[in-house]
């Protein structure tokens, strides 16, 4: 694999466990806030983001890549209203969609069609996250105030149940 490529996918590994870092920082916050649902959704989040570190961990060390593992960053948001969170995470998940960008650009310059094909399952990803940060941000703007809808709101997102990625490797 192209040194370039491979470099970059190393480095997203950390990016991935940094998100699952962020997010369970998020749980936290909503769990010290009373809300259940949301620490959940967010636990679960976190759960992806490993899964996501390790597919790529997984992928460098099929493709005979030494993997190094860098040291993970301390996530230094503040949130104070409860859709700070999820503005965070869309930022972020926008973040990461473009880095992904970046190492699909890399490899399909390389023309290294097995990464980009590896890529693609991300970059749909990232679509799905993207919409969810959207939503809940929307729902939140419009329901957040109101204390039966945000009740109902935490219900809805307490029944999120974590399932393995679809990518296998
Ligand atoms: Fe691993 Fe939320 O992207």
């Amino acid at each position: 694999m192209n040194h370039k490529v491979a470099t970059l996918l190393n480095e997203q590994i950390n990016k991935e466990f940094y998100s699952a870092y962020l997010y369970l920082d998020i749980a936290n916050f909503y769990t010290r806030k009373g809300l259940d649902g949301f620490a959940n959704w967010y636990e679960i989040q976190a759960k992806e983001e490993q899964d996501h570190a390790m597919l790529m961990y997984r992928y460098l060390q099929n493709n005979g890549v030494e993997v190094t593992l860098e040291a993970i960053a301390k996530p230094d948001k503040t949130f104070v209203t409860l859709t700070d969170p999820l503005k965070a995470g869309l930022e972020h998940e926008q973040y990461v969609t473009s880095l992904i960008n970046t190492i699909y650009e890399a490899a399909h310059e390389d023309k290294d069609f097995r990464t980009t094909q590896f890529l693609d399952w991300f970059v749909k990803e990232q679509g799905e996250e993207e919409k969810n940060s959207m939503d809940q941000i929307t729902r939140m703007e419009l329901f957040g105030d109101d204390a039966r809808s945000l009740y109902m709101l935490n219900s809805e997102l307490a029944a999120r149940v974590y399932t393995a990625p679809s990518l296998t490797l």
